[in-house]
């Protein structure tokens, strides 16, 4: 493994490792590892002559300070589960200072509204945060492909849109969500809970599930009325949003249109920790 943390090193590298390889693959990420990231990781490395890896935990995208500070740092255990794929990963891990020099801000897209619901309506400027973020890697690194989970599947779909607006010359994949034992959508929060709490952290995607069977017979305003109804009658989880969703515009369904593919959206408390997850109609 190949660790960097200069840009200046990370072109110096780039420069050598192009020259010889016809595919470079991108899988950027915030660190804390587990294994979403690394399904991640293997595609990426198996799809692709070269692989980097970053990891940077981006102050812009955080609307919470206390969030950033608390954000987990596990470097060593990050590079031993990198290594565990392969030992010819590049891995980019900048300082701030690397990325943003003494600027530490976001740019201002126009996301064309995909930026303004759900998360975005809960995380103000997070959008913008995350786009200056990859904007930069992938200009930087130039990939061939980058890779993207469907857990954030808002921000993979913001992602497309920052690379057809800005005319970025890579191909964005999505990839599928990774989950727990119980189906509870794998995240670097699902630490914070308690051990009771992520048992039945389930409901979460049981309701999704059913959800989605309902949605085959029922209004989706009838779907969000149960759904609500549901985390109303369970006392260990707080619902702060589910929404079905045109799965391009990410607009909410008013009625459902043949052919248009949707999908449902939620974020839940469980005590303080915010968890999210999602699923196809
Ligand atoms: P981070 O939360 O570290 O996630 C990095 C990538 O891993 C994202 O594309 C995310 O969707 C994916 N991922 C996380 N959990 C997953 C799971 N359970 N199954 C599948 N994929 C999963 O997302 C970010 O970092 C940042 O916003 C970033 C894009 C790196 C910009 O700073």
């Amino acid at each position: 493994m190949q660790l960097i943390n200069t840009k200046n090193e990370l072109k110096d590298t780039l420069s050598v490792i192009l020259s010889q390889s016809k595919t470079l693959g991108l899988v950027p990420t915030m660190g804390a590892l587990h294994k979403g990231h690394l399904s991640l990781i293997e595609k990426a490395f198996n799809e692709n002559d070269s692989l980097v890896v970053s990891i940077f935990v981006n102050p812009t995208q955080f609307n919470n300070k206390e969030d950033l500070e608390k954000y987990p740092k596990t470097l060593e255990n990050d590079l031993s589960l990198i290594t565990s794929v392969s030992d010819e990963i590049i891995v980019y891990t900048p300082s701030v200072e690397e990325i943003y020099a003494a600027n530490v801000k976001a740019e201002v897209y126009n996301f064309e509204g995909l930026d303004r619901v759900m998360e975005g309506e809960f995380r103000d400027n997070h959008f913008n945060g995350v786009g200056t973020i990859v904007e930069e890697l992938l200009t930087s690194i130039k990939p061939t492909k980058a890779y993207f989970g469907e857990k954030d599947f808002q921000q993979l779909q913001i992602i497309r849109k920052l690379v057809a607006i800005k005319n970025i010359p890579v191909e964005i994949i999505g990839c599928p969500i990774v989950r727990e034992a119980n189906d509870l959508a794998m995240s670097s929060r699902n630490e914070r809970l308690p051990k009771e709490l992520r048992e039945k952290a389930s409901f979460i995607y049981q309701t999704l599930l059913e959800a989605k069977n309902k949605f085959g017979t029922k209004s989706a305003l009838d779907v969000i009325k149960w759904v609500e109804n549901e985390f109303e009658n369970n006392q260990n989880f707080k619902l702060e949003y589910f929404q079905i969703s045109d799965s391009e515009d990410l607009k909410p369904v008013i009625s459902k249109i043949k052919n248009k593919k949707y999908r449902a959206f939620i974020a839940v408390f469980a005590d303080e920790i915010r968890l999210i997850d999602n699923i196809a109609l």
